[in-house]
């Protein structure tokens, strides 16, 4: 296995041999953390992270992970850099990669994260995209190995928009890492068809199953975990509001829909989450549609079933892991 040099743009880009290896050096770095033990291999080095969108996850694990590496860090926002408006994605990557040794890239295209790899001649990390989101697939499945102990036999149940960037990747590390997956959500919003083909592919070759259906009973005493995510992403059009609250609200993780799947069942989400009217925009939703809670109830989200602290903080375990193998030089 070669990681030196190497991007990290998507998860079907690594073989599942790939994937668990990246898993186990960020349960390594995790211990370290735990336990106080020096890491900083890389002094000499620094990376830049590239946001379009917002982020809090995301921006301070890659942070927190480049400092406890010994790098130097510099964070650049949608208004700081020139990117985009004044400079294109070529010239910006080129410069980039004559001062830094690594690139992380938030935003909108899948396009944009593809060709600033094509154009830096250093690692670049894809930390979101409007198609992918694979450093939080990495996260979720450290999570998961963690409360089962092994990823054997297991079933993920995805609830909701089941064509979006976390639910693409999951899906895709479900079958890289051959755990059964049921993407369920209405018929409108269900994964593109050359993404799912080569899903199922892969997952037959791991021994598991991908299963798309709007058909919520197909959770019934199978998933080992529910997860959802917002019913609309960063980037989209804030009118569609009305038409998702109609379509998802059905598939909104309710006690009742935890006690339809395995007694042992665990709740999931990549955060932020628009449970409680604790925020600007999940009030605006309550004064225009009158929802207190959306993709998940209050009481989900809080209860002993919910995973979702423990898989942020492992955002931050795997992001390093990433940097640290594609940093590391070769052999
Ligand atoms: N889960 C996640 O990516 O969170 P942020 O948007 O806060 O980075
Ligand atoms: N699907 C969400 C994930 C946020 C971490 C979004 O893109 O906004």
């Amino acid at each position: 296995m070669e990681f030196a040099g190497r991007d990290f743009l998507q998860i079907l880009d690594f073989s599942s041999e790939e994937l668990r290896y990246m898993l186990d050096v960020a349960k390594n770095f995790k211990q370290y953390k735990q336990t106080g033990q020096n890491h900083k291999y890389f002094p000499d080095k620094n990376i830049v992270l590239l946001f379009e969108k917002t982020s809090t996850r995301t921006r301070c694990s890659f942070e927190v992970a480049s400092h406890d590496l010994g790098m130097g860090v510099t964070y650049l926002d949608p208004a700081a850099s020139q990117m985009g408006h004044k400079e294109s994605i070529a010239d910006t990557a080129k410069v980039l990669a004559k001062l830094y040794d690594g690139i992380e890239y938030r935003g909108f295209a899948q396009k944009t994260v593809d060709d600033l790899a094509k154009y830096a001649n250093v690692p670049v990390w894809n930390g979101l995209t409007d198609y992918s989101h694979p450093t939080q697939a990495l996260a979720d499945f450290l999570t998961i190995e963690e409360h089962f102990g092994s990823l054997d036999g297991l079933t993920v149940a995805y609830l909701g928009d089941t064509r979006n960037n976390v639910a693409n990747s999951l899906m895709a590390m479900s079958a890289k890492m051959g755990v059964n997956y049921i993407g369920c959500g209405p018929t409108e919003l269900q994964p593109d068809d050359k993404l799912l083909e080569k899903c199922q592919a892969v997952a037959t070759a791991q021994g598991s199953s991908i299963t798309i259906t709007p058909d919520i009973n197909s959770l019934a005493g199978t998933a080992d975990v529910i997860y959802t995510d917002v019913w609309l992403s960063m980037g989209e059009d804030k009118a569609k509001w009305g038409e998702r609250i109609k379509q998802l609200q059905p598939y909104q993780v309710t006690m009742q829909v935890m006690d339809l799947a395995k007694p042992t069942a665990v709740f999931m989400h990549p955060l932020p989450s628009f449970h409680d009217l604790e925020t600007s925009v999940s009030r605006e939703i309550h004064d225009q549609y009158g929802l207190s809670e959306m993709e998940v109830t209050d009481e989900v989200f809080n209860s002993d079933r919910s995973l979702v602290f423990e898989e942020a903080e492992n955002r931050m375990h795997t992001i390093k892991a990433v940097l640290y193998l594609t940093l590391k030089p070769k052999g």
